[in-house]
């Protein structure tokens, strides 16, 4: 065997990795009591997360659990979101980067933001806004692709306290009217374009489609021209203005950031759940921002020398989260990529590590799956020695993947943090300390220190080791979503229902529930399983397959959509969409393409059916719920069991083999 063989033989055959010596003796975190110590300490032991910030206005009360699940966090606190990411930071480190920006093209002049720099920004449209009329508590929406005003406009939002909306630029013009609306905003920060794959691609033109489709006025647009020379022509509307024009009339503008309360909110973010209707997330001030800075502290080992790279988009919660504002809050370097991963070969990033010298790397699954099938080559090739810890989030990590990760990029000299969390818990929950516990490839670890985070049985009993269920988390922490935009009910129903004695005011007999199954291991580890609602997760992607349903049955000729998840190589789920046409309608390469445009159109590319499969019947029980399991599996080419009970048990044969000769 040569060596590189028996090194793979090895790695391979280890279920169970240590920390890295190297990296124990410099992390943020070893205290290998730290969890006793936050279990005896509850919930005050949160003061460690906000003791990271700085407050206007000191809290009286850590936790108000008066009133389940309305919690409420250092109450009584003030602070400003802005503040403690730039202002604090300037007397040290000013002069030191905060933002380093890479643009697609190979050639462009990428941007650094200094500390100040980006201070000074960020007051100059924070003054922009409020010209143009933004009040404390209006909501700003921004449909931006990843470029630096976008983290510009969000901290000029908190700095005058106006809660932002972010909507992935990703997204289609419905999705982005759809979020508007929801969120009753009237102000949009957007761009003229970007760059994907080399080419310049026109967003403003998608962004007029969502504006004219709004049912409200929408007061004031302002437009970062992203393309220059590239830009596309569009006539300028009198009430869509131009960013660096309102930044350069602002110049040299100081706004005092707004104090405010704790428990005011932060920022709205719009996910997929089990309805056709996107939820809007309420995060708050206090209780958010503490969260991401003690996570971003103990987790991805943040300090402020460090040059640290997410590789997420900031138009979904990780960005948010993990690439805004947990990093500024602690005074580091945060990188900002602004294309793919794949642009122009498929050692992007390691180029760009190699480059900056990046100390972490935060990416998804399906990003680490693809990097594998493109070969290790890509990374070899370059001087990855400057990091010092990899995470991962978004979707389950098979072993495979985590290893090829571990060895290829991390060189077996960084921990792997593999993040277990949600838009609606703010920052990561489940996952491994990397300076205290053993990594164990494919489990995302145990419960952070202060999390009670337990699989549980459909009674709600604890689940013996070894066994699945469904994961339940068993008491508040900071960084928990308040409650869905205006709709407080929806919150408990979806949230706490399941699991909760919702009569009881007693908060230890609420337990929030996010909707995955996962696997208690015999070591007390939690092996996240996926999704356990009607929600898919594509390349880490979150979507419902109601909102995909919802588009098809939209297209002329349909009569009835199932939509489930496949698995899929890289994307880990894929979208599969089983179809039956009106009489007098053929499913041929016509409606299919229809079929597509519209579930481009309702949501975005990202929720592409992989496959549509034309069916005269869907299989149905008796009761006439449609068998989704069974077009899973199919979709899956997986033993489909007994059928018989099935109300139309033939149906399946057929669709079967409309799948294997697909
Ligand atoms: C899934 C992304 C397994 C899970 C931060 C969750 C994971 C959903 C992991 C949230 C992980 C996230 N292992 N599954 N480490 N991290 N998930 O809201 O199903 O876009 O409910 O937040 O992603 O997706 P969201």
């Amino acid at each position: 065997m040569s060596d590189e063989s028996q090194l793979e033989a090895r790695l391979e055959a280890q279920d169970e990795f240590e920390p890295p010596a190297s990296f124990v003796e410099q992390a943020n975190v070893t205290d290998e009591a730290i969890r006793e110590r936050f279990e005896e300490e509850w919930p005050e032991c949160w003061e460690a997360a906000a003791e990271l910030l700085e407050w206007r206005e000191g809290y009286d009360q850590v936790l108000d659990d008066s009133n389940p699940p309305f919690y409420e966090w250092f109450t009584g606190g003030e602070l400003n979101a802005s503040e403690n990411c730039l202002d604090r930071h300037l007397a040290d480190r000013g002069d030191e980067p905060a933002i380093e920006w890479v643009g697609e093209p190979p050639s462009e002049d990428n941007r650094t933001y200094t500390y100040a720099e980006l201070h000074r920004e960020v007051n100059e449209f924070a003054a922009a806004l409020r010209d143009l009329g933004v009040e404390e508590d209006d909501v700003v929406t921004m449909y931006m692709p990843m470029i630096p005003e976008l983290p510009v406009a969000m901290l000029a939002c908190a700095r005058i306290g106006a809660p932002h909306s972010v909507v992935f630029a990703g997204f289609s013009a419905d999705a982005l009217a759809t979020r508007m609306e929801s969120a009753d905003s009237e102000y949009l920060v957007t761009a003229n374009g970007y760059y994907r794959r080399g080419d310049p691609l026109d967003h403003f033109e998608k962004t007029r489609d969502g504006l004219d489709s709004v049912g409200h006025e929408v007061s004031d647009v302002v437009v970062v021209d992203r393309l220059g020379d590239d830009g596309f022509d569009h006539d300028r509307r009198e009430n869509e203005h131009d960013y660096d024009a309102l930044v350069a009339d602002h110049e040299g503008a100081e706004v005092e950031p707004v104090a405010r309360d704790a428990e005011d909110m932060l920022f709205l973010m719009y996910t997929s759940g089990t309805t056709g209707q996107p939820k809007g997330v309420k995060h708050t001030t206090g209780g958010y921002l503490s969260w991401v800075t003690w996570t971003s502290h103990a987790v991805l080992d943040v300090k402020p020398e460090d040059t640290y790279f997410c590789s997420a988009d900031i138009g979904w919660i990780t960005g948010h989260s993990y690439i805004v504002y947990g990093p500024l809050a602690l005074g580091t370097t945060t990188m900002m990529y602004e294309g793919t991963p794949d642009y122009p070969d498929n050692d992007r990033l390691w180029e760009i590590v190699e480059d900056y010298d990046a100390t972490q790397l935060y990416t998804a699954p399906t990003a680490i799956r693809a990097f594998m099938k493109w070969g290790e080559q890509y990374p070899e090739a370059h001087d990855l020695s400057s990091l010092r810890l990899l995470g991962t989030v978004g979707e389950p990590i098979n072993p495979r993947a985590w290893k090829w990760y571990y060895k290829h990029v991390g060189n077996e000299e960084c921990p792997v943090v593999d993040t277990w969390w949600q838009t609606e818990t703010g920052g990561m929950m489940v996952t491994t300390l990397p300076g205290v516990d053993t990594m164990k490839p494919g489990s995302a670890g145990p419960p952070l220190p202060g999390v009670d985070a337990r699989v549980v049985d459909a009674a709600g009993e604890e689940v013996n080791a070894g066994d699945a269920g469904y994961l339940t988390v068993q008491n508040p922490w900071p960084g928990m979503l308040r409650t869905l935009y205006q709709n407080d009910e929806r919150f408990v129903q979806e949230y706490w229902a399941e699991y909760s004695d919702t009569d009881s005011d007693d908060s230890g007999d609420w337990v929030y529930f996010p909707e995955d199954g996962a696997k208690l291991d015999e070591d007390g580890y939690i092996t996240v399983l996926g999704r356990v609602d009607d929600v898919l997760n594509v390349s880490g992607h979150r979507l419902g397959t109601m909102e995909i349903e919802s588009a098809i049955v939209d297209v002329e000729g349909v009569a009835e959509a199932a939509v489930v998840g496949g698995d899929h190589e890289v994307k880990g789920e894929a979208v599969y969409a089983y179809v039956i046409t009106e009489d007098g309608y053929d499913g041929g390469d016509d409606l299919r393409d229809r079929i597509v445009a519209s579930v481009e159109d309702a949501i975005g590319p990202i929720a592409r059916p992989e496959s549509v499969v034309f069916t005269p019947e869907l299989p149905k029980t008796r009761s006439g719920k449609i068998m989704r399991r069974l077009l899973e599996d199919i979709a899956n080419g997986d033993d489909l069991g007994d059928t018989s009970t099935l109300r139309n048990p033939g149906v399946v044969d057929d669709i079967q083999a409309k799948v294997g000769g697909d």
